[in-house]
């Protein structure tokens, strides 16, 4: 991971931020995700009236890269604003543990304030199949 190709995660994931559903919280998130091979897919938070219904933006972006076929995930970046980077809340954790368990996340703020993080930093002792 370059540089270069953190920056570019962050903004394509400032981009897809733009895109949020979010009539309920008010707080549009955006994410993208780099697979190994180079392509990047975005994702924005997606709410509902039945609350739990909501689907998190990095879930969103990471499920896309999944359905098209990729198996190895290099990077997630998250974009919300607030004085601090938002990091990924718990489901979306167990999710990177699985699907995406050696990418790095690089969380930012709009004011450019920025966190990287292993995903296996962000849930350690995780639950995974190895225990089905
Ligand atoms: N949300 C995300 O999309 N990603 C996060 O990392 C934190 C929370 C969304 C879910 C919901 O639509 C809104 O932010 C408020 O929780």
């Amino acid at each position: 991971m370059t540089e270069h190709d953190i920056a570019n995660l962050l903004d394509q994931a400032a981009a897809a931020r733009e895109r949020a559903y979010a009539p309920y919280s008010h707080f549009p998130v955006g994410a993208a995700v780099l697979t190994n091979s180079g392509e990047v897919y975005t994702g924005c938070n997606v709410e509902n009236a039945s609350y739990g219904a909501t689907c998190c933006a990095e879930r969103v972006a990471l499920f896309k890269a999944i359905s098209e076929g990729h198996k190895e995930i290099r990077a997630i970046a998250v974009v919300a604003a607030g004085e601090e980077v938002v990091p990924p809340c718990g489901i979306c954790r167990q999710v990177m543990i699985e699907l995406a368990p050696q990418a790095v996340v690089a969380m930012a703020n709009l004011e450019g304030k920025r966190e990287i993080q292993r995903v296996a930093e962000l849930l350690p002792s995780p639950f995974g199949g190895g225990y089905l």
